[in-house]
């Protein structure tokens, strides 16, 4: 049963938990209405499904077969199928009545504003394309990218696509190191920039660090810099070449390479449980297929919305939800290079409001970091133009979902707590905006996606319990493997539970077929015998009013084996007591019960994260047990 009366839209469970229902205006508005029924015809026929989507594009051929699984695991997709992931972001809408929309609205933290219509981003995407084709780059040649959150990371990555070389976006915030390492696993044969950007009003100074990764790259012929913040950077006149030089004198108009639909579209690092970061591997045919099925059917998208989402172009999020869904869908794409505190601590909300924004899709720690500040930020802003609310990157704790529901969704919102990974190149398991929700749960496999919990033998666990989130079918978005390391490709994904995609994520199923995931495998503690995820016991600590934000790790216990040591960032302004930490204990073991047996409580201002907001709890252990430290090279 769907309740749709506006003022009363949660139901309390007999659990004690509540259940949020979709209002009557997303109701309305929803492209997928029936959702129960929706689930259950894919799952009928998940091929099917996917050739529906996959009408939705531009193909210059059709496929013979959906989906070939004669290899497997490496299966592919819309076989003999000919298309290109750049003509169905851009090319396409130029025919298609979009040719004068909105396709970027861009800002940076000192309030520089740009804006690019279909046709200009089409135009300034050729030129680039043209430009890269007479350095002779051809199809499948990679090309490095390491810049901040401006058009041109847009127009760079859009181009490659379309002369049919894989681009390697590696995020502006890693290191020198990090950068090099990656440069020489693609082999990229050349790097785009930019000089800088701003960062708290801090110039960051990319050049050089792109400078410096270059020297021990040999493989790198020229480095093309983009001009951002006009910082004073060293040119080296016969290998750099100002982005604006580049293009300059190309035409706008540039010819599409057709690519077979398995073709690679792109490379894309990401960190593993070894310090060697894996080159995942993405295709031109199922990856649009996934992205624009999903982007519509997330964040119902009827094709007139401003869409936002907070990650940074460099990271898989960025990939699907910046710069290929959204374009893909021809609707208006905001991308925002900066920090969400400055000048003040609304500046999200004041970018909502002003570009009245419909879909704010971010990720649990920026919304933590935003409740620290307190409600009356958001409060202060108008944002009646939002209809749905998205998160992603790591469990999101019930009291962060809560806030986000009340203070910027104003209770009406549904909130998509979408789970997935740069494998996946797609929403996985997440609610659509007519799903009844729980604060804390990604709902459900979207359709199309059979996902299961198992052992270690892969037999199915029983709703309640503990295991290995793992996805039992294709699905067109997959990885298709680890570039130069097909070896890896199946170790990490298909050897560790048969015949089936290991996820590395431990989840677990209420009765009701909910998900609620849990953290990775390698962040599990074993207390006693008992499971227990490092992530519940940080939502655990969360939930006290004191607490931000709280990373805890296992510490060796002679008799338990593990027992949990956290370590806390407190609200401002409150101080770190022995009362408050046993506060602490008991608002951990009200809300997980005596297994979760805490050691010890630190109180800190900062903890160890990823790039990408993931707090490092291997680092957090490395230092507590003076273990060595291991890749930090995705630290900030
Ligand atoms: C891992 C993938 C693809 C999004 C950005 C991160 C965790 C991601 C959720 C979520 C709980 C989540 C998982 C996953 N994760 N989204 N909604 N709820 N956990 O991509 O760096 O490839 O990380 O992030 O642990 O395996 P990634």
């Amino acid at each position: 049963m769907v309740k749709s009366n506006q003022r009363d839209l949660t139901e309390v469970l007999s659990s004690g938990q509540k259940k949020y229902f979709p209002s009557k205006k997303v109701l309305k508005n929803a492209v997928v209405k029936d959702y129960e029924g929706t689930l259950k015809k894919a799952k009928s026929n998940p091929e099917k499904f996917w050739e529906e989507a996959a009408e939705d594009l531009h193909w210059f051929k059709k496929w013979d077969k959906v989906l070939d699984k004669r290899k497997k695991p490496f299966y592919k997709w819309f076989t003999k199928a000919k298309c290109n992931l750049a003509y169905n972001a851009l090319d396409r809408h130029i025919q298609n009545g979009n040719k004068n929309k909105l396709a970027i609205i861009w800002e940076d933290e000192t309030g520089r504003k740009k804006k690019y219509t279909y046709y200009q981003l089409y135009e300034e995407v050729n030129k680039m394309a043209n430009a890269l084709r007479g350095l002779g780059i051809k199809k499948g040649d990679r090309v490095a990218i390491y810049m901040p959150n401006i058009p041109e990371i847009a127009i760079t990555m859009l181009a490659c696509l379309k002369i049919g070389a894989m681009h390697s976006v590696v995020y502006a915030g890693f290191s020198a190191g990090a950068l090099r390492d990656r440069i020489k696993d693609a082999r990229a044969k050349i790097l785009v920039t930019a000089d800088g950007s701003f960062r708290r009003g801090k110039v960051i100074d990319l050049k050089s660090i792109a400078d410096e990764a270059v020297k021990q790259c040999k493989t790198i012929k020229k480095v093309i810099v983009a001009k951002n913040n006009g910082a004073k950077i060293k040119f080296n006149k016969r290998r750099d070449i100002w982005f604006n030089d580049f293009i300059k004198n190309q035409s706008a108009e540039a010819k599409t390479q057709e690519m077979d639909a398995e073709d690679p579209a792109f490379v894309l690092y990401t960190s593993g449980t070894t310090s060697k970061p894996k080159g995942v591997i993405h295709v031109h045919g199922g990856y649009a297929v996934g992205v624009l099925r999903t982007i519509k059917w997330v964040f119902d998208l009827k094709g007139d919305e401003i869409f936002w989402c907070t990650a940074d172009p460099g990271w898989i999020t960025g990939h699907s939800y910046i710069i290929y869904g959204p374009l893909m869908a021809g609707i208006t794409t905001v991308m925002y290079e900066g920090v969400p505190d400055v000048p003040t601590p609304d500046r999200i909300w004041k970018i909502v409001e002003k570009y009245k924004v419909n879909v704010l899709y971010t990720a649990p720690t920026l919304i933590r970091a935003m409740m620290r500040y307190g409600f009356e930020w958001p409060q202060k802003h108008k944002m009646a133009s939002l209809r749905i609310l998205g998160s992603v990157g790591e469990p999101i704790n019930p009291e962060a979902w809560k806030w986000f529901y009340k203070y910027v969704g104003k209770n009406h919102c549904p909130i998509m707590d979408t789970w997935w990974q740069t494998e996946t190149g797609m929403n996985m398991i997440t609610p659509l905006p007519v799903a009844p929700l729980k604060a804390g749960s990604a709902c459900k496999p979207f359709p199309g996606i059979i996902a299961d919990i198992v052992g270690k033998e892969g037999k199915k666990v029983p709703a309640g319990k503990g295991g290995y989130l793992v996805i039992k079918n294709q699905w067109p978005s997959m990885i298709r493997t680890i570039f130069n390391n097909p070896k890896r490709y199946l170790k990490t994904y298909w050897e560790q539970v048969k015949g089936v995609y290991f996820t590395g994520d431990v989840a677990y199923r209420d009765k009701e077929g909910y998900f609620w995931i849990q953290g990775r495998t390698d962040d599990v503690l074993k207390i006693a015998g008992h499971r227990i995820g490092t992530a519940e016991v940080e939502s655990a600590f969360v939930s006290h009013k004191d607490a931000v934000e709280a990373g805890v790790i296992g510490v060796p216990d002679e008799i338990r084996g593990e027992v949990i040591k956290a370590f806390i960032i407190l609200k401002k302004g409150v101080k770190g007591t022995d009362t408050l930490k046993i506060k602490l204990k008991k608002q951990v073991r009200k809300t997980l019960g005596p297994v979760a047996v805490i050691k010890d409580i630190e109180f800190v201002e900062k903890l160890p994260k990823t790039r990408s907001g993931k707090i490092m709890r291997r680092v957090l252990k490395a230092k507590e047990l003076n273990l060595p430290l291991g890749d930090t090279s995705s630290l900030i």
